[in-house]
């Protein structure tokens, strides 16, 4: 898939904020603003939300981890194929690119990842992942419920968009944030080496820029009583510089070497080379985050959008922002009702489903009033009804 100049991708994901309510003031008379209400008041329609909700659960239920999400993108082209609408596939093993539209440029893109993560789910409800060791603890089973909802209200409102609508959905977001590995060496070597990997962020960096390394697992021998004869451990850096970023995978890799050699080990340093090994840092393009905001506001009332404080989380949309103006919006799930709210990545992971319809809806109305904005020069103002 090629992303030319003119593609513009957005995304929206679930994250532990509390939950966006639609109550709020809104000023009367505004197009934007009963346009994007329409959404949601679409989005929340028994019919459509059940719809919805049902899909989330089905993939919840049969979680499938990176360039194995085979059942899932059968799912993905099942319902656009009962919503009638196009795409392409394969595109990247299990990806599928769907448009509504002209066809034509210009292109919003919206996009939503599918895969799950290796971990076993400890929530105990009707819905709870049938895979051992497979869960959707990042919410990508929801995110794909979204834009198949953002599909259903884009198709029914098709004659809005001036332009095209491209829905990405993207196999393979996870665990590709870069690997450290180290063999042959001895426990000892590896140990303190993992202890001096921490002194990269304490000692080296300013301690005003934000680093963080951490190493994950360590993996090395079987017996009590044998010194093994290699080790091996790996991790993850974060950094929200580019530089800082190469500055730690360069450490990395000497300080991996050097503590090696001082107890007569090899160290072999690899940074997942098959897959994007560095994710670079995550920016939003000040355009589409502007606009993002003024429909999210105006669909949701100004109170219940917040600024995002800064995270070290890693986001492979990231990729898709050096190619094009492109910006990421959360979407808030936390209710602690239900128990809603604990980290992504958590086996306790959980969403409050009553997030779905305000995910939906934001994506397609943020891009039908884009494109509409794009075909009146810089009116603001978007005049169509739903
Ligand atoms: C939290 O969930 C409960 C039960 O579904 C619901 O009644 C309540 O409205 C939710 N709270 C928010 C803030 O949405």
């Amino acid at each position: 898939m090629s992303l030319s100049g003119s593609f513009l991708v957005f995304f929206v994901t679930f994250f532990f904020l509390p939950l966006l309510s639609s109550a709020g003031s809104y000023d009367s008379g505004s197009g934007l603003e009963s346009f994007a209400r329409g959404m949601l008041d679409s989005a929340k329609d028994h019919e459509f939300f059940e719809w919805m909700r049902g899909i989330r659960r089905r993939i919840h239920q049969n979680p499938e981890t990176g360039f194995q999400e085979f059942k899932t993108s059968q799912l993905v082209r099942n319902e656009l194929d009962s919503l009638g609408v196009k795409y392409k596939w394969p595109v990247a093993k299990t990806g599928v690119v769907a448009w509504i539209g002209s066809g034509s440029k210009p292109v919003f893109g919206l996009r939503a990842d599918m895969d799950a993560l290796p971990l076993q789910e400890l929530v105990e409800w009707e819905w709870k992942s049938k895979v051992d060791g497979k869960m959707h603890a990042c919410g990508h089973d929801t995110h794909v419920a979204m834009l198949l909802g953002a599909a259903k209200l884009l198709q029914s409102s098709k004659h809005l968009i001036k332009g095209t609508v491209k829905l990405v959905f993207q196999p393979g977001e996870e665990g590709y944030g870069g690997g450290i590995g180290s063999r042959p060496g001895t426990v000892l070597a590896a140990s303190s080496t993992v202890v001096t990997l921490q002194q990269i962020v304490s000692r080296e960096m300013d301690p005003l820029e934000a680093g963080v390394v951490t190493v994950g697992y360590i993996e090395g021998g079987h017996a009590q009583n044998v010194i093994p004869q290699s080790a091996k451990f790996g991790g993850t850096f974060r950094s929200l510089s580019n530089d800082g970023l190469l500055f730690i995978k360069r450490r990395i890799k000497e300080i991996s070497e050097a503590q090696a050699s001082v107890y007569r080990c090899k160290a072999e340093v690899n940074f997942e080379e098959k897959e994007p090994s560095l994710h670079p840092v995550m920016k939003n393009d000040e355009g589409i985050y502007e606009h993002g905001k003024k429909v999210a506001e105006a669909m949701i009332g100004k109170n219940n959008f917040h600024d995002f404080p800064v995270t070290m989380g890693g986001e492979d949309f990231s990729f898709f922002t050096q190619k094009t103006k492109a910006a990421i919006f959360v979407v808030g799930i936390k209710n602690e009702t239900i128990g809603a709210g604990k980290p992504l990545h958590s086996p306790y992971f959980f969403v409050d489903e009553e997030a779905l319809p305000v995910g939906a809806a934001l994506h397609a109305a943020m891009a039908v009033s884009y494109l509409d904005k794009l075909g009146h020069g810089h009116n603001h103002e978007v005049k169509t009804e739903l």
